[in-house]
């Protein structure tokens, strides 16, 4: 049986105060949940989150990492930093890393190897945009972004290596994408895990306007593992449902 993940991608909103609040407010909700729960506040928040956080069963991740130990890199987090603030996961590919920051796919496949060396957790980023869907090479665009992060790059045990499918034109709009869609995208990406990297039990989550209102279509399918939320984790009271929904498959 695979966990069900629920993730917050807090991305660059929420400040100290709504941090705060968020925390006080959310409470002992992870520890009552069956639901493995991670919030990826943005970097200066981190150790008020892993703080607000303790021992309330809530793993911390970062957004992002420069795939660096440390040294100089002006403007840049690396791998001793975030060990340091208590971080066990890292988001890498991000639609928004790769499309707003250019992010290439040799960067991305050295953070997948940092992270993996670091022992973090890794929540690997992948999806298509509407053009790509539109002209049907939503697949390959897939192949691509995981062929280029994993093909030989590898080394964690499947239940720290995390995927999860975020067709960018669902990202932040609204739209999402009908179960359907879904469980075809997750179901090809586990036949690429496990026939091509022999990984049965990473999780593969769901990104793109995930809601309380719609959850529920989403997770109740076998291949949708959990849910990598923006907008709809900002708040405790959206978030908590989220965390507090019981998937039934
Ligand atoms: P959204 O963001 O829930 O606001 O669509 C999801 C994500 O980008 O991870």
């Amino acid at each position: 049986m695979r966990r069900t993940i629920i993730a917050a991608n807090w991305k660059m909103n929420n400040l100290m105060k709504d941090a705060i609040t968020f925390f006080s407010e959310f409470g002992d909700t992870a520890l009552k949940s069956e639901n493995e729960v991670i919030i990826a506040p943005a970097y200066p928040y981190i150790p008020l989150a892993s703080a607000l956080s303790k021992n309330r069963n809530i793993e911390i991740a970062a957004q992002d990492v420069y795939p660096k130990a440390e040294g100089a890199f002006t403007g840049m987090v690396g791998g001793k930093m975030l060990a340091d603030i208590g971080v066990s996961a890292v988001i890498i590919g991000h639609s928004e890393r790769r499309r707003i920051f250019g992010e290439a796919l040799e960067l991305i496949r050295e953070k997948v190897k940092f992270v993996q060396e670091n022992g973090l957790h890794l929540i690997f980023c992948v999806g298509e945009t509407l053009p790509e869907r539109e002209n049907g090479s939503m697949f390959d665009v897939l192949k691509e972004q995981i062929y280029s992060a994993f093909d030989d790059n590898l080394t964690l045990a499947p239940e720290k290596i995390t995927v999860a499918y975020e067709p960018v034109w669902a990202i932040g709009t609204g739209v999402t994408a009908t179960p359907e869609q879904a469980v075809e995208m997750h179901a090809f990406i586990r036949k690429i895990l496990k026939e091509r990297y022999g990984y049965e039990d990473s999780r593969i989550l769901y990104g793109g306007s995930v809601k309380p209102e719609n959850i529920q279509g989403l997770l109740s399918h076998e291949d949708i593992d959990g849910a990598l939320v923006g907008g709809a984790s900002l708040k405790a009271s959206s978030f908590m449902k989220l965390v507090n929904f019981q998937a039934v498959k």
